[in-house]
C-alpha cells in the first residue's frame, strides 16, 4: 500500500466505497474515468447503484468514454442517470436513451473538457478516478485509460480515486498529461509525432482535493474481438490495395502517416489486414488501442502507438501485462482532448479509418442512428479524426441483417459526417476514391464499386431518375427514405419485401 498511496496524509482518507459514494448526491454532475471500456472507476458507481435503491437520486454523469463491467447498464438500471455524456455502448442505457429516460448528450470526444473548462456546460463537481497510484504530492496515475479524467480531476471540487491494486505498478510512467491554456493565452499543443511526450505521467491536483480513496481489486472487461470474417477481410484487402497505389503515386511513403482506427469488430479487423501488408515501421495516433495495436507490435510492423486507452481481450491483456516493458517504451496514453485534438491531428495528417452503419451514395455518413432515430452508440472520436486529418476513410459491410439492410442508400436517414469530411468509402464489395470529385461523380464511383451486387441496380436507377430531375446533388426528394420506410414496415430494404406484403 505505501507504493500505491505514497502520501502518508492521503492513506487516512481511505474509506469504504459507500463513504465515498456518500459525497454523490441528488442533481450533481459527476465526472468518472473509463474510457472505451477501460480503466472505469468501478467500486463508487456499484455503490451508488445500490444506493439508489433505497433513496432514489439522479445525476449527471460523464466519462471519457464507455464504460466497462456493465456499469453503464447498472447505473441505468437503478434509475441513477438523468443525462450522460459523450459517448455509451450498452444495450440497456441505450434503450433508456431511446425511450427518452436518460438525456443524451452525444459528442465529439475532444470537445467536453474544453466546454467544461469554458463553463459552456455545468462544472463537475466529484471527480471519480481509477488510479494505480497515489504520488507524494497527491499527483494520480491513471489505469489503462486517461480519457477525461484528468481535468475532471483538475476542475471538480472533489475527487475520489479509486486505487485498483489489480493492474501493475509497471504503469507508472506509461501517461503522458497535458492540458491546453485558457484562451486567449493558448499556445501551440507541442505534439509533433505520436511519441512526442509534452506533459507530467500524472494527474497533477493539490493533494488536499482528495476528499477519498477506495482500495479496488477489480478487472477492465474483456473487449469481445471478433476474428476477421470474409467481408472485414476484403475491405482490409480494399483498402491496402488503395494504400499501396497512394505510395506507387509518391503521396505517402511505405510507413504511411499515423493510423488511428475507431472501435467496433470491423476497425479491429481492417487493423489486422496491416499485418499481411507491405508497410514497415507503422506509427498509431489514435484513441483506442486494442488488440490489433499488440499484435502489429509483436510482429513487427508497428514502430509506435499513442492513445487515450488500451482495450484487450483477456488473452492479450494477460500477455501484454505480464510485460509491459517489452511494449513501454512505444506507447504513450494521452488525455482524450489530445489524442484526439484537431491541430493535432491536422499537424500529423493521421489517416482515419471509421465505422459508418450506413452512407448515401454522396457519401455522407451515418455512424450513430439506426433508422434515422434511435441511437446506437454516439459519434465517439470519429468527427475529431474525420475533418482534420490526412486521409478519412470509412468502412462497412455492404449488407447488414442477412441483406435485409444495404449500408448505402440514397439518402442517410442521420447524418454525422457530412460528404466535405469523407475521402474514402469501403465495403467488402469495393472502395470509392471520393477526393476531389462532385457529387454526381461520387455517386458512380460509390454505386459502382461499394453497393452490394442485390442493390446495385435499385440505386442506380434512384440515381439516374434523380439525374433527370436535376441538381447539383440530385434527389427524389419523396423517395430518399423509402428504403428505410421499406426496412420498417415490411421487414428489408428490397422493395420486393412491400411488393410481397401487399
Ligand atoms: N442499419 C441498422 N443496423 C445496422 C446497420 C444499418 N445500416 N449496419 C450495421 N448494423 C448493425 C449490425 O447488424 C450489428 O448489429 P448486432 O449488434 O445486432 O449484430 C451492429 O449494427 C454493429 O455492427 P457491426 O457490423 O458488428 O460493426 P461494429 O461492431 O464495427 O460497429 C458501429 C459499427 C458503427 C456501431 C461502431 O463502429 C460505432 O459505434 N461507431 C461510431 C463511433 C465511432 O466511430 N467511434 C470511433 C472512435 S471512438
Amino acid at each position: 500500500m505505501d507504493n500505491r498511496v505514497r502520501d502518508r496524509k492521503l492513506r487516512d482518507k481511505i474509506v469504504s466505497a459507500e463513504e465515498a459514494a456518500n459525497l454523490i448526491h441528488d442533481g450533481m454532475v459527476v465526472g468518472m474515468s473509463g474510457f472505451t471500456r477501460a480503466g472505469e472507476a468501478m467500486a463508487v458507481p456499484l455503490a451508488l447503484a445500490e444506493r439508489a435503491k433505497k433513496e432514489p437520486f439522479r445525476i449527471t454523469l460523464m466519462t471519457g468514454a464507455s464504460l466497462g463491467n456493465d456499469l453503464d447498464k447498472t447505473l441505468a438500471e437503478a434509475h441513477v442517470l438523468s443525462r450522460r455524456m459523450p459517448f455509451q455502448v450498452d444495450p440497456v442505457l441505450r434503450s433508456e436513451i431511446n425511450a427518452g429516460e436518460v438525456m443524451f448528450t452525444d459528442q465529439h470526444l475532444s470537445q467536453t473538457v474544453e466546454l467544461l473548462r469554458t463553463r459552456q456546460i455545468p462544472p463537475v463537481q466529484v471527480a471519480v478516478i481509477e488510479a494505480v497510484a497515489v504520488l507524494e504530492h497527491g499527483g494520480i496515475v491513471p489505469t489503462t485509460s486517461v480519457g477525461n479524467s484528468a481535468s475532471f480531476a483538475i476542475l471538480a471540487d472533489k475527487v475520489i480515486v479509486e486505487v485498483n491494486l489489480h493492474h501493475p505498478e509497471t504503469l507508472i510512467g506509461l501517461h503522458d498529461v497535458f492540458i491546453p491554456a485558457q484562451r486567449p493565452s493558448r499556445t501551440p499543443i507541442p505534439v509533433v509525432a505520436p511519441e512526442s511526450r509534452v506533459g507530467l505521467p500524472y494527474i497533477p491536483i493539490p493533494p488536499e482535493k482528495i476528499a477519498a480513496i477506495v482500495i479496488t481489486d477489480k478487472q477492465d472487461s474483456e473487449a469481445k474481438v471478433q476474428p476477421p470474417d470474409a467481408e472485414t477481410r476484403a475491405i482490409a484487402g480494399h483498402l491496402m490495395e488503395f494504400l499501396k497505389h497512394e505510395v506507387k503515386q509518391g503521396r505517402l511513403t511505405n510507413s504511411l502517416l499515423p493510423l488511428q482506427a475507431g472501435i467496433g469488430a470491423i476497425a479491429n479487423a481492417v487493423m489486422n489486414g496491416f499485418l499481411d501488408s507491405p508497410f514497415e515501421n507503422l506509427k498509431m495516433y489514435s484513441e483506442v488501442l486494442q488488440d490489433s495495436t499488440f499484435e502489429l507490435f509483436d510482429a513487427g510492423k508497428l514502430a509506435f502507438a499513442s492513445g487515450s486507452s488500451i482495450t484487450l481481450s483477456n488473452a492479450m491483456y494477460k500477455k501484454v501485462f505480464a510485460d509491459l516493458d517489452r511494449y513501454k517504451s512505444r506507447l504513450i496514453l494521452r488525455p482524450q482532448e489530445v489524442s484526439n485534438h484537431p491541430e493535432v491531428v491536422r499537424r500529423l495528417g493521421t489517416i482515419g479509418i471509421n465505422t459508418a452503419l450506413e452512407f448515401d451514395i454522396y457519401g455522407n455518413i451515418n455512424s450513430t442512428h439506426v433508422g434515422g432515430t434511435h441511437m446506437m452508440n454516439g459519434i465517439g472520436g470519429s468527427g475529431d479524426f474525420a475533418r482534420n486529418g490526412f486521409l478519412s476513410v470509412f468502412v462497412t459491410k455492404s449488407l447488414a441483417k442477412g441483406g435485409a439492410i444495404s449500408s448505402v442508400v440514397p439518402m442517410v436517414s442521420h447524418v454525422d459526417h457530412t460528404e466535405h469530411d469523407v475521402s474514402v468509402v469501403v465495403t467488402d464489395v469495393g472502395l470509392a476514391d471520393l477526393r476531389g470529385l462532385a457529387p454526381r461523380e461520387r455517386a458512380r464511383q460509390i454505386i459502382d464499386h461499394c453497393v452490394h451486387p442485390i442493390y446495385r441496380e435499385k440505386l442506380n436507377d434512384y440515381f439516374e431518375r434523380a439525374c433527370h430531375r436535376g441538381g447539383h446533388t440530385p434527389h427524389v426528394m419523396e423517395e430518399a427514405f423509402s428504403w428505410h420506410t421499406n426496412l420498417k414496415q415490411y421487414g428489408s430494404m428490397m422493395p420486393e419485401a412491400r411488393a410481397a406484403a401487399e
